[in-house]
């Protein structure tokens, strides 16, 4: 029970990542609340947590939103009777496009689910940590933000590095409060998101892991454990790769 006490506030909740690490941390007896844009995925995962014993509070919204994360946050603290411990951002979006096909709204598209979910969340969430004098932020980067994406998704990348260079810079400003900002970064994982690339993409990405295989949402879900728990209590400002030593 690593996360006992704590409450965890996650976003992207009902994501096929989101919903491995709600499992992992509910296991290690963290209370969480859940948010996502989709709202039934996101009633079945806490339908299926509450009955596993968790302490759970939920409600579709949008994270890019400022007011409404607000709201979600006081909505939380109410219905749970607790201030929240720390936070991770799950939520994001993944296109393959030519970045010649795309427009203004698709940069939009992607900076809005990847970027702004994670300035507005934290903007909201980061008083409540600094007033309890602890806390762990959790960004979700990606390989293709430290690296450059492999198929074309420059706007996306884009918006992966950003979330990387604003969580140091964040990690800068708080932590000298005990609040710890850091990231993980997945490389490839078998999600429907990657499902969305051919086969031999597929294939592609796995064999340019040094493991030779794709990773799993559960990978995932224990470097973000590792990241809220005391065990990284000496760890902040960093990007924590979980992709199987990929060789870009
Ligand atoms: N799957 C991979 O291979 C992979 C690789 C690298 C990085 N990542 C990152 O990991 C994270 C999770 O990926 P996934 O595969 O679970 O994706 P997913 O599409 O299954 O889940 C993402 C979730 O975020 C939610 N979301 C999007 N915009 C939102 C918003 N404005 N407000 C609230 N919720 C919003 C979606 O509704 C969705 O449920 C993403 O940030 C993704 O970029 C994934």
């Amino acid at each position: 029970m690593r996360l006992k006490n704590k409450m965890v506030v996650v976003t992207g909740a009902a994501g096929s990542i989101g919903r491995e690490v709600c499992q992992v941390l509910a296991n290690q007896g963290a209370s969480l609340a859940l948010t996502d844009l989709a709202s039934d995925p996101l009633d079945e995962i806490t339908r299926d947590l509450q009955n596993k014993g968790a302490s759970i509070f939920s409600k579709p919204a949008d994270s890019a939103d400022l007011s409404t994360f607000e709201r979600f946050l006081n909505d939380a603290e109410t219905a749970l009777g607790r201030r929240p411990n720390a936070l991770v951002n799950t939520a994001g979006f993944w296109r393959i496009i030519d970045f010649v096909a795309t427009t203004p709204g698709d940069w939009q598209e992607m900076l809005t689910a990847n970027l702004m979910t994670v300035l507005a969340s934290c903007r909201a969430i980061i008083p409540r940590l600094l007033e309890s004098g602890e806390g762990s932020i959790v960004n979700f980067a990606s390989t293709a933000g430290e690296f450059g994406s492999i198929r074309p998704s420059a706007a996306y990348a884009a918006a992966k590095g950003a979330v990387i260079a604003f969580s140091k810079s964040l990690a800068r400003e708080v932590s000298p409060n005990l609040v710890r900002v850091n990231c993980i970064s997945p490389g490839p994982i078998d999600t429907p998101m990657l499902q969305a690339a051919s086969d031999e993409a597929r294939s592609i990405a796995a064999s340019r892991t040094l493991l030779g295989r794709l990773g799993t949402p559960h990978d995932i879900a224990n470097g973000v454990l590792f990241l809220l728990s005391d065990e990284s209590a000496f760890v902040t400002g960093t990007v924590l790769q979980v992709n199987g030593g990929s060789l870009l």
